[in-house]
């Protein structure tokens, strides 16, 4: 048999270091053969990254973990210091190419959460300014830390029969149709409402690949952002182009993509396509350890797959409690 965790919205630091240690053992007990993790780690800081790596070290398998939004705060942090205040959004609205702009972070206003660009080589004196420039060599890669820590963690895992590709979901648009123009201190910013997540089309031509290269196995997508939401969520995501990237995916010989971001457990089905095709299951995780747990759950928790031969049973866990399952299909 094959185990496969999937753990999702670890938010490391806002736990209880007496708590992760009991669920740890926990994990470990359940000895899984792969440990996918769908984001929302830590908060992007060094250290935390640390901590999220010794963390998965002392879980037994092989790894597979992809970034959430909140794994890039620390990037905005170091950039601003603090949370800026924006003032004087102007209710005018642009239209922006973005590679035109750089990315400098986000932000949650009242009214929504934004990505926050600002013109490259221009509008004010960043670039002239040389500790500016420093920090802007930083932050144009908010995925710097990310990647020097966990970046071994963050490629495709085929085992004998699992097939496993994560991606990062929170990308800036390729086209901002609507931003609004701040200012943030002297600077000059555009505000871009996020989406709750992207796949691009480069990406789906990597899942692709990696099917063709690595066929007959349990093929699984991870990201943070969820492509759909269980049908109780009373919360919104605009998961860009989500509907249709489900289907590319089912298309392609995806059986699950695993989610996670709203601390939401849960799953759908696309069901089989063309006659052929096997269900697809969409799967969102709950929160691992954040305090952050949503009704109707009232403990942290986390999803086991487990592949016995061509059969895929899914089950769902609070932490200390029996894992409960709730799905499953065979593999053609
Ligand atoms: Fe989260
Ligand atoms: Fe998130």
């Amino acid at each position: 048999m094959t185990r496969i965790l999937h753990i999702s919205d670890l938010h490391l630091v806002s736990s209880e270091m007496r708590y992760v240690k009991d669920a740890v053992k926990e994990l470990v007990m359940a000895a899984p053969d792969l440990t996918i993790a769908t984001g929302d780690l830590c908060y992007g800081e060094e250290g935390e990254f640390m901590h999220v790596r010794h963390f998965l070290d002392s879980i037994p398998g092989k790894k597979l973990v992809v970034p959430g939004n909140t794994d890039k705060l620390g990037t905005f942090y170091r950039w601003f210091g603090e949370r800026p205040s924006i003032t004087d959004v102007k209710t005018s609205e642009t239209t922006l190419e973005t590679d035109e702009y750089d990315f400098i972070g986000t932000t949650t206003l009242s009214t929504g959460t934004y990505w926050l660009l600002e013109k490259k080589n221009g509008d004010g004196p960043a670039t002239e300014n040389t500790t500016l420039k420093k920090w802007r060599e930083k932050i144009s890669d908010p995925m710097k830390l990310f990647d020097a820590i966990l970046g071994d963690v963050n490629t495709p895992v085929v085992l004998p029969d699992v097939l496993a590709v994560g991606f990062d979901t929170e990308k800036t648009p390729e086209r901002v149709e609507t931003a609004y123009i701040a200012k943030c201190g002297e600077r000059k910013i555009y505000l871009a409402h996020m989406n709750d997540g992207a796949l691009h089309d480069s990406d789906i031509s990597t899942i692709e690949d990696a099917i063709r290269d690595a066929p007959g196995r349990l093929n699984i997508v991870a990201v943070h952002h969820p492509l759909a939401l269980p049908l109780w969520s009373t919360y919104t995501g605009y998961f860009s182009e989500g509907e249709e990237r489900l289907e590319e995916l089912a298309g392609l010989g995806v059986h699950i993509v695993l989610a996670g971001h709203k601390h939401i457990p849960g799953g759908c089905i696309v069901p089989p396509r063309d006659g052929g095709s096997d269900p697809m299951y969409h799967l969102s995780g709950g929160t691992l350890f954040s305090p952050d747990i949503k009704d109707p759950y009232k403990e942290n928790s986390y999803n086991i797959i487990d592949l016995e031969g061509k059969s895929v049973s899914i089950s769902h866990v609070e932490i200390g409690t029996q894992p409960r399952r709730f799905g499953g299909f065979d593999l053609r």
